[in-house]
Protein backbone atom coordinates (compact mmCIF):
# COMPACT_ATOMS: atom_id res chain seq x y z
CA UNK A 1 0.00 0.00 0.00
CA UNK A 2 1.06 3.58 -0.53
CA UNK A 3 -0.50 6.55 0.81
CA UNK A 4 -0.60 9.65 -1.26
CA UNK A 5 -1.06 12.99 0.39
CA UNK A 6 -2.69 16.35 -1.64
CA UNK A 7 -3.17 19.71 -0.40
CA UNK A 8 -6.82 19.64 -0.62
CA UNK A 9 -9.84 17.64 -1.62
CA UNK A 10 -9.74 18.70 -5.36
CA UNK A 11 -6.29 17.97 -5.99
CA UNK A 12 -6.88 14.46 -4.63
CA UNK A 13 -10.16 13.86 -6.54
CA UNK A 14 -8.04 15.62 -9.55
CA UNK A 15 -5.01 13.25 -8.99
CA UNK A 16 -7.33 10.10 -9.06
CA UNK A 17 -9.53 11.06 -11.94
CA UNK A 18 -5.65 11.53 -13.93
CA UNK A 19 -4.75 7.73 -12.41
CA UNK A 20 -7.80 6.22 -14.41
CA UNK A 21 -7.31 8.55 -17.34
CA UNK A 22 -3.63 7.45 -17.89
CA UNK A 23 -5.04 3.76 -17.31
CA UNK A 24 -7.66 4.07 -20.08
CA UNK A 25 -4.90 5.64 -22.31
CA UNK A 26 -3.01 2.66 -21.90
CA UNK A 27 -5.48 0.17 -22.12
CA UNK A 28 -8.37 1.42 -23.52
CA UNK A 29 -10.92 -1.68 -23.13
CA UNK A 30 -10.02 -1.03 -19.37
CA UNK A 31 -12.32 -3.17 -16.95
CA UNK A 32 -13.04 -0.57 -14.22
CA UNK A 33 -14.24 -0.49 -11.26
CA UNK A 34 -16.87 1.91 -9.70
CA UNK A 35 -17.67 3.62 -6.27
CA UNK A 36 -20.51 5.79 -5.33
CA UNK A 37 -20.91 8.69 -2.64
CA UNK A 38 -19.99 12.03 -2.25
CA UNK A 39 -16.27 11.77 -2.36
CA UNK A 40 -16.35 10.29 -5.68
CA UNK A 41 -18.57 12.99 -7.15
CA UNK A 42 -15.60 15.44 -8.02
CA UNK A 43 -13.52 12.44 -9.59
CA UNK A 44 -16.57 12.00 -12.14
CA UNK A 45 -16.59 15.67 -12.46
CA UNK A 46 -12.95 15.70 -13.37
CA UNK A 47 -13.17 12.56 -15.82
CA UNK A 48 -16.30 14.32 -17.68
CA UNK A 49 -14.67 17.40 -18.06
CA UNK A 50 -11.17 15.42 -19.43
CA UNK A 51 -13.61 13.89 -21.91
CA UNK A 52 -15.11 16.86 -23.55
CA UNK A 53 -11.85 19.06 -23.05
CA UNK A 54 -9.56 16.34 -23.27
CA UNK A 55 -10.58 13.54 -25.95
CA UNK A 56 -10.59 10.76 -23.06
CA UNK A 57 -12.79 8.10 -24.87
CA UNK A 58 -14.86 5.71 -22.73
CA UNK A 59 -15.94 4.01 -25.70
CA UNK A 60 -14.48 0.86 -25.41
CA UNK A 61 -14.32 0.80 -21.30
CA UNK A 62 -16.23 -1.77 -19.17
CA UNK A 63 -17.47 -0.81 -15.56
CA UNK A 64 -18.70 -2.58 -12.25
CA UNK A 65 -19.87 -0.86 -9.89
CA UNK A 66 -19.31 -2.33 -6.07
CA UNK A 67 -23.11 -2.66 -5.27
CA UNK A 68 -26.35 -1.58 -5.57
CA UNK A 69 -29.50 -1.07 -2.93
CA UNK A 70 -31.88 -3.97 -2.76
CA UNK A 71 -35.60 -3.10 -3.54
CA UNK A 72 -34.57 0.48 -5.86
CA UNK A 73 -35.17 0.36 -9.76
CA UNK A 74 -32.60 1.86 -11.80
CA UNK A 75 -34.81 4.94 -12.45
CA UNK A 76 -35.49 4.91 -8.99
CA UNK A 77 -33.31 8.83 -8.03
CA UNK A 78 -31.68 7.10 -5.17
CA UNK A 79 -30.65 3.98 -6.90
CA UNK A 80 -26.41 3.62 -7.44
CA UNK A 81 -27.28 3.37 -10.84
CA UNK A 82 -28.92 6.67 -11.09
CA UNK A 83 -25.97 8.41 -9.66
CA UNK A 84 -23.72 6.68 -12.26
CA UNK A 85 -25.69 7.95 -15.06
CA UNK A 86 -26.26 11.16 -13.91
CA UNK A 87 -22.42 11.86 -12.99
CA UNK A 88 -20.81 9.47 -15.24
CA UNK A 89 -22.13 7.46 -17.75
CA UNK A 90 -24.60 10.12 -19.73
CA UNK A 91 -21.57 12.75 -19.34
CA UNK A 92 -18.76 10.20 -21.68
CA UNK A 93 -19.25 8.01 -24.72
CA UNK A 94 -19.54 4.69 -22.23
CA UNK A 95 -21.71 2.00 -24.31
CA UNK A 96 -24.08 1.48 -21.48
CA UNK A 97 -24.35 -1.86 -22.47
CA UNK A 98 -20.81 -2.06 -20.88
CA UNK A 99 -22.03 -0.64 -17.35
CA UNK A 100 -22.57 -3.34 -14.83
CA UNK A 101 -24.24 -2.75 -11.25
CA UNK A 102 -25.71 -5.68 -9.44
CA UNK A 103 -29.56 -5.84 -9.91
CA UNK A 104 -31.22 -5.11 -6.59
CA UNK A 105 -34.71 -6.05 -8.05
CA UNK A 106 -33.55 -9.23 -9.19
CA UNK A 107 -36.05 -12.07 -8.15
CA UNK A 108 -33.21 -14.49 -6.94
CA UNK A 109 -31.00 -12.01 -5.07
CA UNK A 110 -28.15 -14.95 -4.38
CA UNK A 111 -28.44 -16.13 -8.53
CA UNK A 112 -27.83 -12.82 -9.07
CA UNK A 113 -24.57 -12.11 -7.06
CA UNK A 114 -23.00 -15.40 -8.28
CA UNK A 115 -24.01 -13.76 -11.74
CA UNK A 116 -22.08 -10.65 -11.31
CA UNK A 117 -19.29 -12.72 -9.94
CA UNK A 118 -19.02 -14.61 -13.29
CA UNK A 119 -19.64 -11.53 -15.62
CA UNK A 120 -16.57 -9.98 -13.69
CA UNK A 121 -14.59 -12.98 -14.48
CA UNK A 122 -15.57 -13.31 -18.10
CA UNK A 123 -14.63 -9.93 -18.66
CA UNK A 124 -11.09 -10.82 -17.48
CA UNK A 125 -11.22 -8.98 -13.83
CA UNK A 126 -11.15 -5.73 -12.77
CA UNK A 127 -8.45 -3.61 -13.75
CA UNK A 128 -8.53 -0.65 -11.60
CA UNK A 129 -10.89 -0.68 -8.76
CA UNK A 130 -11.94 3.03 -7.67
CA UNK A 131 -12.85 2.95 -3.64
CA UNK A 132 -14.21 5.01 -0.83
CA UNK A 133 -14.22 4.37 2.74
CA UNK A 134 -17.18 4.70 4.99
CA UNK A 135 -17.03 6.11 8.49
CA UNK A 136 -17.41 2.75 9.98
CA UNK A 137 -14.52 1.66 7.79
CA UNK A 138 -16.40 -0.18 5.02
CA UNK A 139 -15.27 -1.00 1.37
CA UNK A 140 -18.26 -1.34 -0.63
CA UNK A 141 -20.56 -2.04 1.39
CA UNK A 142 -18.76 -4.34 3.33
CA UNK A 143 -20.09 -3.54 7.00
CA UNK A 144 -18.05 -4.59 10.45
CA UNK A 145 -16.95 -8.35 10.73
CA UNK A 146 -17.29 -8.91 6.77
CA UNK A 147 -15.28 -12.12 5.85
CA UNK A 148 -12.15 -10.77 4.64
CA UNK A 149 -12.46 -13.73 1.95
CA UNK A 150 -16.57 -12.64 1.10
CA UNK A 151 -17.99 -12.75 -2.89
CA UNK A 152 -20.59 -10.73 -4.09
CA UNK A 153 -23.61 -11.26 -1.37
CA UNK A 154 -26.61 -9.24 0.22
CA UNK A 155 -25.32 -7.01 2.63
CA UNK A 156 -27.66 -5.40 5.91
CA UNK A 157 -26.21 -2.13 6.33
CA UNK A 158 -25.47 -0.27 9.45
CA UNK A 159 -27.18 2.55 11.58
CA UNK A 160 -24.36 4.49 10.81
CA UNK A 161 -24.63 4.05 7.10
CA UNK A 162 -27.97 4.62 6.78
CA UNK A 163 -27.68 8.07 8.37
CA UNK A 164 -24.25 8.88 6.24
CA UNK A 165 -26.05 7.87 2.83
CA UNK A 166 -29.39 9.60 3.70
CA UNK A 167 -28.96 12.39 1.79
CA UNK A 168 -29.99 11.08 -1.17
CA UNK A 169 -33.33 10.02 0.43
CA UNK A 170 -35.25 13.45 1.75
CA UNK A 171 -32.10 13.18 4.99
CA UNK A 172 -34.45 10.47 6.06
CA UNK A 173 -32.70 7.50 7.23
CA UNK A 174 -35.85 5.64 7.78
CA UNK A 175 -35.69 5.66 3.62
CA UNK A 176 -32.59 3.98 3.05
CA UNK A 177 -32.89 0.62 2.25
CA UNK A 178 -31.96 -1.87 4.86
CA UNK A 179 -29.85 -3.76 2.17
CA UNK A 180 -27.45 -4.21 -0.45
CA UNK A 181 -25.46 -5.87 -2.66
CA UNK A 182 -21.59 -5.81 -2.98
CA UNK A 183 -18.93 -7.17 -4.53
CA UNK A 184 -17.15 -8.81 -1.14
CA UNK A 185 -13.96 -8.03 0.19
CA UNK A 186 -12.58 -11.31 -1.62
CA UNK A 187 -13.71 -9.52 -4.43
CA UNK A 188 -12.23 -6.29 -3.85
CA UNK A 189 -8.68 -7.86 -3.17
CA UNK A 190 -8.56 -9.48 -6.52
CA UNK A 191 -9.04 -6.74 -8.82
CA UNK A 192 -5.57 -5.59 -10.16
CA UNK A 193 -4.60 -2.57 -9.02
CA UNK A 194 -6.97 -0.65 -6.71
CA UNK A 195 -7.18 3.52 -5.66
CA UNK A 196 -8.78 4.80 -2.61
CA UNK A 197 -9.94 8.49 -2.04
CA UNK A 198 -9.97 9.47 1.37
CA UNK A 199 -11.00 13.10 1.96
CA UNK A 200 -12.01 15.67 4.64
CA UNK A 201 -11.21 15.38 8.78
CA UNK A 202 -14.38 13.31 9.39
CA UNK A 203 -12.45 10.63 7.78
CA UNK A 204 -8.81 10.82 9.60
CA UNK A 205 -9.70 8.96 12.42
CA UNK A 206 -10.72 5.93 10.27
CA UNK A 207 -8.39 6.22 7.16
CA UNK A 208 -5.95 5.68 9.98
CA UNK A 209 -7.19 2.65 11.25
CA UNK A 210 -7.64 1.55 7.85
CA UNK A 211 -4.26 2.05 6.56
CA UNK A 212 -1.89 1.40 9.62
CA UNK A 213 -4.12 -0.42 11.70
CA UNK A 214 -4.59 -4.18 12.12
CA UNK A 215 -6.19 -5.75 9.72
CA UNK A 216 -9.59 -6.91 11.05
CA UNK A 217 -12.99 -7.38 9.26
CA UNK A 218 -14.18 -4.97 11.97
CA UNK A 219 -12.47 -2.34 9.64
CA UNK A 220 -12.70 -4.02 5.94
CA UNK A 221 -10.94 -1.06 4.61
CA UNK A 222 -7.93 -2.72 6.31
CA UNK A 223 -7.61 -5.51 3.91
CA UNK A 224 -6.32 -3.37 1.22
CA UNK A 225 -3.36 -3.60 3.33
CA UNK A 226 -3.12 -7.43 1.51
CA UNK A 227 -3.89 -6.08 -1.85
CA UNK A 228 -0.80 -6.40 -3.88
CA UNK A 229 -0.95 -3.01 -5.34
CA UNK A 230 -2.76 -0.66 -3.51
CA UNK A 231 -2.88 3.40 -3.48
CA UNK A 232 -4.83 5.50 -1.06
CA UNK A 233 -4.89 8.97 -1.91
CA UNK A 234 -6.00 11.65 1.00
CA UNK A 235 -6.54 15.30 1.49
CA UNK A 236 -4.35 17.27 4.29
CA UNK A 237 -7.63 17.42 6.43
CA UNK A 238 -7.91 13.28 6.33
CA UNK A 239 -4.11 12.61 6.89
CA UNK A 240 -3.91 14.16 10.32
CA UNK A 241 -4.08 10.90 12.04
CA UNK A 242 -1.44 9.86 10.02
CA UNK A 243 1.92 8.39 11.74
CA UNK A 244 3.78 7.77 8.64
CA UNK A 245 3.03 11.03 7.50
CA UNK A 246 6.59 12.71 6.38
CA UNK A 247 7.46 9.03 4.90
CA UNK A 248 4.23 9.31 2.78
CA UNK A 249 4.99 12.95 1.53
CA UNK A 250 8.38 11.75 0.90
CA UNK A 251 7.33 9.12 -1.39
CA UNK A 252 4.76 11.38 -3.32
CA UNK A 253 7.77 13.43 -4.41
CA UNK A 254 10.66 10.68 -4.99
CA UNK A 255 8.75 7.83 -6.78
CA UNK A 256 9.22 7.53 -10.56
CA UNK A 257 5.35 6.58 -11.13
CA UNK A 258 4.35 10.05 -9.76
CA UNK A 259 6.89 12.32 -11.64
CA UNK A 260 4.77 13.29 -14.04
CA UNK A 261 1.75 14.52 -11.54
C1 LIG B 1 -20.39 3.15 -2.45
C2 LIG B 1 -19.22 2.71 -1.71
C3 LIG B 1 -19.00 3.16 -0.30
C4 LIG B 1 -18.57 4.64 -0.23
C5 LIG B 1 -18.41 5.09 1.22
C6 LIG B 1 -18.02 6.53 1.35
O1 LIG B 1 -20.39 2.63 -3.75
O2 LIG B 1 -18.43 1.99 -2.23
O3 LIG B 1 -18.03 2.34 0.30
O4 LIG B 1 -17.36 4.80 -0.91
O5 LIG B 1 -19.61 4.86 1.90
O6 LIG B 1 -19.08 7.33 0.93
P1 LIG B 1 -18.95 8.93 0.91
O7 LIG B 1 -18.00 9.26 -0.16
O8 LIG B 1 -20.34 9.41 0.61
O9 LIG B 1 -18.46 9.31 2.27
Amino acid sequence: MEIIIQPDVDAAALLVARVIAREIRRKPDLVLGLATGRTMEAVYAHLARMHRDEGLSFASVRTFNLDEYIGLPAEDPGSYRHYMNTHLFHKVDLNIRNTYLPDGTAPNLAAECDRYERAIVERGGIDLQLLGIGHDGHIGFNEPLSALRSRTREKALTLSTLQANSAMFNNDPDKVPRRAITMGVGTILESKRCIMLVTGASKAGILAKATEGPITSMVTGSALQLHPRCTVVVDEAAATNLEGIEYYRWLFENEPEWSTF
